[in-house]
């Protein structure tokens, strides 16, 4: 990638959301930043400012009523792999035990995970002191876990 292509830049966003009533709520207006390779950046802000709406732009999950949102100066127009995002409430599928959660990328995606991905998947659930956890319930872990 050329070393002066921001890595996320927005360009004259705005995001609109309509009330209940129909009414539009001017969520984000003329939102215009870049961020470059190698800063680390954090959004703060009181509850209800708009932190989670403005990450839900940059990762493809929803799209600017106006304005655009670039990742190394390719127009974000859908999901892409090179974005993680950690959502603020848990989105795990309660029907699938903890490894599975973890591995569910893979199988989406490729329909079918390798030996290497469950490796990979138990070292993670280790660093994070789940380690003896990778077999249990979903509803088996308390929140914090
Ligand atoms: N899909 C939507 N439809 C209508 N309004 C929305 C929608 N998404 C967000 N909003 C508006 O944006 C506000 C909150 O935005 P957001 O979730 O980005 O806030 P936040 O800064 O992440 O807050 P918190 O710190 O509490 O997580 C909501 O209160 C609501 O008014
Ligand atoms: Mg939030």
């Amino acid at each position: 990638m050329a070393a002066n292509i921001p890595v996320i830049r927005f360009r004259d966003v705005e995001q609109i959301f309509t009330e209940n009533d129909g009414r539009p709520i001017h969520a984000l207006t003329e939102l215009d930043f870049e961020i470059t390779r190698h800063e680390f950046v954090s959004v703060l802000g009181p509850s209800g400012c708009r932190k989670s709406t403005l990450l839900r732009l940059v990762s493809g999950l929803i799209h600017p009523s106006e304005g655009v949102v670039e990742i190394y100066g390719m127009k974000v127009t859908e999901l892409c792999d090179e974005i993680g995002i950690v959502f603020q409430k848990p989105t795990l599928l309660p029907w699938f035990n903890v490894l599975n959660n973890v591995t569910f990328p893979m199988r989406h995606k490729y329909g079918r995970v390798h030996r290497e991905d469950e490796d990979r998947a138990h070292e993670l659930l280790a660093l994070v002191g789940l380690g003896d956890f990778a077999q249990k319930r979903i509803d088996e872990l308390s929140g914090g876990m």
